[in-house]
């Protein structure tokens, strides 16, 4: 297909815009700097914290970093659970909260089965999702345009 071109210009810190890619639906978040910095909380309880798994999709290497993108504040992945494809919902409100951890910072919880990612799409300990969400090739034309594919 061809690759989709994003206006990331009016995105304001902590938005989510969701466009479509291949047929996916891909979400583009522009994080604040406090969930930047909450990034590094949860290392511990991540399942693939590096990114290094590749048996359902591999990170390109410029997301081979702790915010898994290109800039550090701006997430760009699939939205779609590496389990059985289900979407996952933005769960960005941070403390305890129904189904997630007590220290949750913020993140993404699959409703199918109960996957949790943080803010990078990286999946916790113990979950059905073999993998992160997936990073979808990309770059920057300008300081405003996206280019995904
Ligand atoms: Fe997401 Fe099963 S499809 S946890």
């Amino acid at each position: 297909g061809a690759p989709v071109e994003v206006d990331i210009s009016s995105l304001t810190p902590g938005e989510i815009k969701t466009v479509e890619w291949r047929g996916n639906p891909v979400w583009i978040m522009k994080r604040t700097p406090e969930q930047v910095a909450a990034l590094g909380k949860s290392d511990g309880e991540l399942a693939d914290p590096e990114s290094a798994r590749t048996q359902f999709s591999t990170t390109p290497e410029y997301a081979m970093n702790e915010w898994r993108s290109r800039q550090k504040d701006l997430l760009v992945v699939v939205g779609i659970c590496p389990h059985l494809g289900c979407s996952p919902t933005a769960k960005l409100q941070t403390g305890a909260q129904p189904s997630l951890p007590d220290d949750w910072h913020g993140g993404f919880l699959c409703p199918c089965h109960g996957s949790t990612f943080d803010l990078a799409g990286r999946v916790y300990k113990n979950k059905p999702s073999p993998d992160n969400l997936q990073v979808p090739p990309y770059m920057f034309e300008g300081d405003t345009k996206l280019v995904i594919g």
